[in-house]
């Protein structure tokens, strides 16, 4: 890789004059000396690189302008010149930081993967795509899909909360180079006078990420079309080098997977044949998410033509000792020291000692200083964030921040440390760890104390649920809902003026009484058995807590992109969780005190909590999820004593904290089940504990499942009757309640009775009709009451014709 300085020799930096001049001027007349080019500032070569950077602009720009553009009400054009303000002011940004590898085409209208779908001209028959340049509509039919074909598959990248578009290959798709994308953006970053490395979406990742299309075979070897899509790759390149890349960077996140030795040697087979297209260029392969295992850094660091490997030396623990065993000579490594993941500051002395021991290792000339993945997966830009207080904006570090960090650490190791910048990290990094805002003594004991111990009821689940019945004198399949009911535009106005202090809190609380009121009245009137409170109060699953716990904090702007143009915007975990007071109580015991039927108290998980903040990266994971579960225990505990005898504590993201590699999964199930027994160890045999799960694909779990020891679990089953139910039918032995969800709230369509009856039957035929509950399959709140009324009234008549006939028979 061409490390040559561009701007001034170092022989001139040295001359006495130049030096005079830096020591005898006054600071305004340095200002308007002219002394270098002003590409760059400093005078040796910075070798810094950035992975990608977030899409959606510091206000979300992309997402407003995307969803004008699909509500037809802007033009295409008007949606393109938001997009291109977007490139350009980020370009401009990390080039007048200092960055000397820029990426380009790492923005996208959706999603990085369906612009590779795009580029391959990989579009499923059912778009009626007929060749030439893929345009919008065929873009966004793919992703959203229109009335005439239903959208592409989401799902999850890697164990991130961006989801990508899962390209759908078969032996008969036709590969063409349909989307000039990345040479358009590499020409539009030149055009403003900036040199970027193209970024593309490595070609065995994107097979790997592939499933293979309707009607063909599920054992299709999709790593057999490389052949097909190699020679559009060669294609794209050598239309980049034509332009005038000199670098591009080809992203193979998959290596950090457990793959086997078909699919590396897929590597060294696909790197062989471009090897010929890549003459000319620096060509990066980008690892990030985890370490690369052993036998994949071997076959990834003998890659023919490539000049320099990217790794994530954030979460990959093990990378350090990979490379220390050996690094190919006369490579570039791109050391992936600031975290793309979160959003705190870097430890820069920390990442300084770090990178000068792999410079000891590679040499001065092949290190490269890089983020640990792209900054897509964390926040955009602090400068704004007008909720946070200046102490603990010093703790953080967005991507603005992180492109600024990265800057300031090749500097540092090219001899030109900016003493100040580093030595605010060091006190900002230093207030951190001793604010008592931070460490609360009491908490960090009663969570030591947890650790190596086991919590466990004390009597077990179906002496329990004996003891329960006995309280509730529930019916034989019983009727509950999931926690939630519709959200109407007058709650939310009441919830907005009682936040902006418009209305009194008198006010507040008599609206909310009224609408739970409402619900609860709706419930009898439907004959549920086991009632919620409908959740008029709550805004958000996390935020909800997170709001009323100590040691979180909340963002303005801080937005992550999850899918296409929607954003997610997790609360910040900074300091020792706990409870300042009940959070629930005063709600669920008013809504208790309106009906004789059980009342329902509902409460977040400390798993999905965890899971839905960006966490603390000053202690491990487990024990940020071990103080919020004595939070939540409180919170269970006084729910009890206000005379709560059912209470839902959900677990929405148990199955989607799953880590990446397999050797790692045993235990984060140990200490997230663990997690989810402490809160409800203290209650009484007669307290009914429920858990909800937003997923059914949980068969590989299932142990787990039912090591979390809850009396009741219900679960979304909608979409795979057959998934969920083959787990009990293949014998796993399941004493506890449990209510696969009979209808599916998110679709707009209304379940018959019958239909209703039919999914109950088919549960019936494996499960004991004395565990089963009745329910749909997830909170009500994005349905209208027109909908939600006459399927539950469906759902109970189900349940009553049902047990007449179990009764009878
Ligand atoms: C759906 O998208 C395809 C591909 O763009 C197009 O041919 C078709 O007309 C669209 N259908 C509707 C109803 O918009
Ligand atoms: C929860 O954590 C997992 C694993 O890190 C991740 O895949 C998932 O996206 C997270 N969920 C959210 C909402 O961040
Ligand atoms: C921050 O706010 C200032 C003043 O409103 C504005 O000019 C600037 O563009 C904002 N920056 C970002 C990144 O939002
Ligand atoms: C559960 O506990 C009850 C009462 O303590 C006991 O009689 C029963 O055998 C136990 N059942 C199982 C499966 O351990």
């Amino acid at each position: 890789m061409d490390t040559k300085r561009t701007t001034l020799p170092l022989s001139l930096i040295n001359s006495p004059i130049l030096l005079f001049l830096f020591v005898h001027l006054p600071p305004s007349s340095l200002l308007s000396f002219p002394p270098f080019p002003a590409r760059r500032s400093s005078i040796t070569e910075m070798a810094s690189h950035i992975v990608g950077y977030p899409r959606m602009g510091p206000k979300r720009e992309l997402k407003f302008a995307l969803e004008a553009f699909w509500d037809g009400k802007s033009s295409a054009e008007e949606l393109q010149k938001v997009a291109a303000d977007l490139r350009s002011s980020i370009w401009k940004q990390m080039f007048s930081a200092g960055i000397k590898y820029i990426p380009s085409n790492t923005f996208s209208y959706y999603d990085q993967v369906l612009d590779t779908t795009a580029m391959l001209g990989a579009v499923p028959d059912r778009y009626g795509w007929n060749g030439g340049e893929i345009g919008f509509d065929v873009f966004f039919s793919m992703a959203r899909g229109n009335a005439s074909s239903p959208a592409m598959e989401m799902t999850k990248w890697f164990d991130t909360n961006y989801h990508y578009i899962v390209p759908e290959l078969g032996p008969d798709v036709k590969f063409s180079y349909a989307s000039h994308k990345a040479v358009n953006e590499y020409q539009e970053a030149k055009a403003l006078g900036i040199d970027t490395v193209p970024v593309l979406v490595g070609p065995v990742t994107y097979l790997l990420l592939s499933k293979p299309s309707k009607g063909v075979d599920k054992t299709f070897d999709l790593l057999s079309l490389l052949d097909k899509v190699l020679p559009i790759y060669k294609e794209v390149i050598s239309e980049l080098k034509a332009a005038g890349a000199s670098s591009i960077q080809l992203d193979e996140p998959t290596l950090v997977l457990d793959l086997d030795s078909t699919k590396l040697k897929a590597f060294t087979d696909a790197y062989a044949s471009l090897e010929s297209s890549f003459s000319g260029l620096n060509v990066i392969v980008e690892t990030y998410f985890a370490d690369v295992p052993a036998e994949a850094y071997n076959v990834l660091t003998s890659l023919s033509g490539v000049s320099g490997f990217g790794f994530d030396l954030v979460r990959g623990s093990k990378t350090m000792d990979l490379i220390k065993a050996g690094f190919p000579k006369d490579k570039h490594l791109f050391a992936g020291v600031v975290d793309g993941r979160n959003i705190w500051a870097n430890d820069l002395a920390a990442s300084l000692t770090t990178l000068s021991a792999l410079e000891g290792i590679v040499g001065k000339d092949n290190l490269v200083v890089s983020t640990s993945c792209s900054l897509m997966h964390t926040a955009v830009d602090l400068v704004n964030e007008t909720k946070l207080d200046e102490e603990l904006k010093s703790w953080l570090a967005f991507a603005a921040q992180k492109v600024v960090e990265v800057n300031a650490l090749s500097k540092a190791l090219a001899g030109q440390k900016d003493e100040a910048f580093f030595s605010a990290n060091a006190a900002a990094l230093a207030s951190r760890k001793s604010s008592p805002r931070v460490t609360n003594q009491a908490v960090q004991k009663a969570a030591a104390a947890l650790k190596g111990s086991d919590h466990r009821r004390a009597t077990n689940v179906t002496a329990r649920l004996d003891a329960q019945q006995k309280m509730l004198n529930l019916p034989i399949l019983p009727t509950t809902t999931i926690g939630s009911f519709p959200q109407t535009v007058e709650l939310r106005r009441v919830r907005r003026e009682y936040k902006a202090k418009k209305i009194s809190e008198d006010e507040y609380v008599n609206s909310i009484k009224e609408e739970i009121n409402k619900v609860v009245k709706l419930q009898e009137e439907l004959d549920i058995d086991v009632l919620v409170h409908g959740e008029p109060e709550r805004n958000d699953m996390v935020e909800y807590f997170g709001e009323q716990l100590s040691g979180f904090a909340f963002t303005v702007n801080g937005w992550v992109q999850s899918y296409g143009s929607r954003c997610v915007k997790p609360p910040i975990i900074y300091g020792d969780v706990s409870r300042p007071k009940a959070m629930t109580v005063f709600w669920s015991s008013m809504a208790q005190s309106m009906t004789s039927r059980p009342m329902k108290g509902m409460l977040t998980g400390p798993v999905t909590i965890l899971n839905w903040s960006f966490v603390r990266n000053d202690q491990p994971r487990f024990e940020t999820c071990y103080q919020i579960a004595l939070a939540i225990k409180d919170e269970v505990e006084d729910l009890e004593k206000a005379g709560i005898n059912v209470i839902q504590i959900d677990e929405a993201a148990l199955r989607e904290g799953l880590p990446l590699r397999k050797s790692e999964q045993a235990f984060y199930l140990e200490w997230a089940v663990h997690s989810f027994r402490i809160t409800n160890v203290g209650v009484k045999d007669t307290t009914q504990i429920h858990t909800h799960m937003c997923y059914s694909h949980f068969n590989d779990i299932i142990h787990s499942i039912i090591d979390m020891d809850a009396d009741v679990i219900t679960i979304e089953n909608s979409r795979s009757d057959e998934k969920l139910l083959s787990v009990f039918r293949e014998g796993v032995k399941y004493g506890a309640g449990i209510g696969p969800g009979v209808y599916d709230i998110h679709s707009p369509r209304i379940p018959t009775a019958d239909e209703i009856a039919d999914r109950v039957d088919k549960m019936l035929a494996v499960l004991e009709k004395n565990i089963l509950w009745v329910n749909p399959d997830c909170g009500l709140k994005t349905r209208k009451y027109p909908e939600v009324k006459p399927a539950l009234s469906n759902m109970v008549e189900a349940a009553k014709v049902l047990r007449t006939k179990l009764g009878s028979a």
